[in-house]
């Protein structure tokens, strides 16, 4: 009922202005608290984001001209806006660490394009519901980053804010994808069957893109590293094992992804990195 109501009256666009930010790095091979191997998963996720935010975009923009509702125009062109700026950075993110010794071109040649040519082929809807997962997930990793200070205390500062500035923006527009897909007839059927096949082409795909990189890698290699990776991922504090819950909430018919609300997580994470605390800042133009 509440749905119902919060649907049929008008709203205001939520915030997700797209910043312009600028980033500069330090030179740290292990620049996740000195521990190799979740710096390759995290290494492996950067590799997979430019041409998997460009998927994104594209399976959004194909559904553009049929939304109706201003506020979710907006909110479509201001996704479109954050992903490409996300797009931009992790590419030069990419760069610097070729320039450091941590090659991941060949990953994103072969592993992402591979999944995601073979994405390309679905029907425009299904296309939507991988990024609708897809999203779930960044949000997921990216709230749990923002939730966890000593988690993102973990980053070597200068790439910290590369990583927090995604999160804070993943977050904002985590309902994006989401409400396009509902907004244009996307059926409950599909968006879970979608999601189950994407969760495990996702893991089966970040792990074995970290496991090359490790392999390429000798001072990652070794049991304590593997161990201490694991601890980090999946031990009882581990920030994937903490996805879990809101990973299966994503199952339960009449799931939206502002059920669980981050305004206040968004507030101060904003506040921490210099920005607006409301998202209120001006548009950076698209570059
Ligand atoms: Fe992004
Ligand atoms: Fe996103």
């Amino acid at each position: 009922m509440e749905r119902m109501i919060r649907a049929a009256s008008p709203r205001a666009p939520r915030p997700m202005p797209v910043r312009r930010v600028d980033l500069a790095y330090a030179a740290t091979r292990y620049w996740f608290g000195g521990n190799p191997q979740v710096t390759h998963v995290m290494n492996a996720l950067s590799a997979a984001f430019p041409e998997g935010e460009k998927f994104f975009m594209d399976s959004v923009a194909h559904y553009r001209k049929r939304i109706t509702d201003p506020a979710l125009r907006q909110e479509v062109a201001r996704f479109l806006g954050q992903e490409a700026a996300h797009t931009r950075e992790h590419v030069a993110f990419n760069a610097w660490l070729a320039d450091n010794g941590v090659e991941t071109k060949h990953l994103e040649e072969s592993v992402v394009l591979f999944l995601l040519n073979r994405g390309r082929t679905l029907p425009p809807r299904a296309q939507l519901a991988v990024t609708c997962a897809l999203e779930h997930f960044t949000s997921l990793l990216a709230e749990q980053l923002l939730e966890h200070p000593e988690l993102l205390e973990k980053f070597e500062p200068s790439i910290r804010k590369l990583w927090a500035w995604h999160a804070i923006e993943e977050s904002e527009h985590k309902a994006v994808a989401f409400d396009v897909y509902e907004a244009t007839g996307g059926k409950y059927a599909t968006r879970v069957a979608v999601m189950a096949g994407v969760t495990v082409f996702f893991l089966l795909a970040i792990n074995h893109m970290k496991n090359d990189l490790v392999r390429r890698d000798p001072g990652a290699q070794g049991f304590r590293h593997w161990l201490s990776g694991i601890d980090v991922m999946w031990g009882r504090e581990g920030w994937f094992r903490r996805l879990i819950p809101g990973y299966l909430d994503y199952f339960r018919p009449g799931f939206h992804p502002w059920d669980r609300d981050s305004s206040a997580l968004l507030r101060r994470a904003r506040a921490a990195l210099g920005f607006d605390p409301e998202g209120r800042e001006a548009h950076a133009r698209a570059a």
